[in-house]
């Protein structure tokens, strides 16, 4: 439980609808605001996983949606004050918002099939795919299913899981709101193809489980799009010809925290774009590894750190293979491939990470 409490995160949607009135703005005005907009969203990438999608033409209440994970939910709230203090921020409306967090499922999610073969991944830690689009809508169960006993429930969730596993392109975020907003789950599903999601959809209202379904709208089917671009979505002048790429995705140098905001002899969990990364901190020097072990992606910044002969390494807290802080190499355990590492530089108490394969930055 201890684990589980330091590695739960929480999730926030936060849907936006554009006042036309902000069309009829002069094109320097709206240019000017747009790019306020993106550069105030970008300062947050360090502190939480952010994904931006449009909404525009496919619902009429919202136009587009921010996808939020940090660990604390008070990065949801400096977020929203900070976007309302744009130039857009007094065009904007949030229309719709859900809160939750992440949290151990209390049912089996493997099939009985599945017996001998590694247990499928309970998801506590939020990670996106790359998937072009995301399903997502508030979902509350009736109280009538609170009722039922472990082992009927269990029933029906496994029916639930056979109908998913029908379609293995389909990926299911869920995350729970219990006592923290009106809904009791928000359900996000990515997909690369909307078909299927209609079709999974369907399938599942045939099951026993749907029967217990109180609410499960509004529905959303959002496209994946970077920041310039989703801007660009809203119409009025363009600005993603003006906007550089966001240095994660060319795999630049950025900023990911202050030095004491590392614990000496520990880590942070920092983030380059939508990647989880392990900052460690021993010895006076900075190491970055991509936080999940490849073997069942625990997470190392929970790790323990150990230096031998072969230097600093980092202990996987779930099964104990040991990493190189310096090159990533798995040196024990059951880890089938080496780590990813990054690039660590400190400039005026900050730390900047880069794929490790960037040259020497000029700063
Ligand atoms: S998750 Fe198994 S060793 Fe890391």
């Amino acid at each position: 439980m201890e684990r589980d409490s330091t590695m739960r995160q929480s999730v926030k949607y936060t849907f936006y609808k554009l006042d036309e009135i902000f069309l009829r703005l002069p094109e320097e005005k709206q240019r000017q605001a747009k790019l306020d907009f993106i550069d105030t969203v970008r300062t947050f990438n360090r502190r939480m996983l952010l994904r931006s999608y449009t909404l525009v033409g496919l619902r009429a209440d919202v136009d587009f949606l921010l996808w939020e994970v940090a660990e604390e939910v008070e990065a949801f709230q400096e977020l929203e004050t900070a976007i309302r203090s744009t130039a857009l921020g007094p065009y904007l409306r949030v229309t719709r918002s859900f809160l939750s967090g992440t949290r151990r499922s209390i049912y089996d999610i493997s099939l009985p099939e599945d017996q001998g073969q590694p247990r499928e991944e309970e998801r506590i830690r939020i990670e996106p795919s790359d998937s072009r689009y995301l399903f997502v809508y508030p979902f509350i169960k009736t109280r009538a299913w609170y009722m039922l006993s472990q082992e009927e429930r269990q029933e029906m969730i496994t029916e639930h899981i056979r109908v998913g596993r029908k379609y293995p392109d389909i990926r299911l975020n869920t995350t729970y709101s219990y006592g923290i907003d009106d809904q009791e789950f928000v359900v996000a599903f990515e997909g690369d193809n909307p078909h299927d999601f209609i079709d999974l959809v369907a399938e599942l209202r045939h099951t026993q489980a749907s029967l217990y379904t109180q609410a499960d709208t509004p529905m959303h089917i959002c496209i994946a799009m970077p920041l310039p671009e989703m801007m660009d979505s809203i119409g009025g002048a363009k600005v993603s010809d003006l906007v550089q790429q966001d240095v994660t995705e060319v795999g630049g140098w950025l900023p990911v925290a202050q030095v004491e905001e590392v614990p000496a002899e520990g880590a942070l969990l920092v983030y380059y774009g939508t990647q989880q990364v392990a900052l460690f901190h021993t010895n006076g020097q900075f190491y970055a590894l991509n936080n999940r072990c490849p073997h069942a992606r625990g997470p190392l910044c929970e790790g323990t750190l150990h230096t031998n002969g072969q230097g600093p390494t980092v202990r996987c807290p779930w099964h104990e293979a040991y990493f190189s802080l310096e090159t990533g190499e798995v040196l024990e355990g059951p880890s089938p491939r080496d780590v990813e590492t990054f690039q660590v530089r400190v400039e005026d108490d900050t730390v900047y990470i880069a794929r490790a394969e960037q040259p020497e930055p000029a700063l």
